[in-house]
């Protein structure tokens, strides 16, 4: 099987449309207590990117969405990353992704941290695989829709490779 790359997104187009939704995360927040929950591991790139340009004060966590399974399909079923809870009660949460795809992932994590008594909670995502079947989900913040392929690079893998390359990619295994 050899794996080839095929690019899709390019380091500056991400650069820039990354700067926009900072911008709009900063407009729509201006005296809010702001917390940012980081989904481990591929948002990170993503998450260190758009955290520098927000310029209103902010908190960080992380959860971990693990799932079962095949490695490019997800079931939904959402792990917070320690066991104690996040302290978000009362607080502006915004769930920063990757990539949403069939939603399942997304909307595991929502119902999860709706139960912990956010004042908001909404969804920033930098891709959305637009996928037949897919979960409902109410995107506040999105960086570009994508077709329904598996795509690699800042901060995504194909079983752990791949996160560091500075554009996205399409991923295109042959047999
Ligand atoms: P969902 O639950 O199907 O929406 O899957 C979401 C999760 O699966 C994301 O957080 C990613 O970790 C992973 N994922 C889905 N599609 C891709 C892809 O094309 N490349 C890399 N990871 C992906
Ligand atoms: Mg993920």
């Amino acid at each position: 099987m050899t794996e080839k790359l095929r690019p899709l997104i390019s380091a500056r187009r991400i650069k820039k449309r990354v700067a926009e939704l900072a911008e709009q995360i900063t407009a729509d927040h201006d005296g809010a207590p702001l917390t940012l929950v980081i989904v481990l591991k591929g948002a990170t790139v993503f998450a260190a990117d758009l955290m520098r340009q927000i310029g209103i004060p902010f908190v960080i966590d992380f959860v971990r969405a693990s799932s079962y399974g095949k490695t490019t399909r997800s079931s939904g079923s959402v792990v917070l990353s320690e066991d104690r809870q996040l302290d978000i009660a009362g607080h502006h949460v915004i769930v920063v992704e990757d990539i949403v795809d069939t939603g399942l992932t997304m909307a595991a994590l929502l119902e999860t941290l709706r139960r912990l008594g956010p004042a908001s909670l909404d969804v920033c995502t930098l891709l959305r695989k637009q996928v037949t079947g897919a979960a409902s989900i109410d995107i506040r913040y999105q960086g570009f829709a994508i077709p329904d392929e598996f795509v690699v690079g800042y901060g995504m893998d194909y079983a752990e490779r791949h996160r560091n390359l500075a554009g996205i990619s399409k991923l295109i295994l042959d047999k």
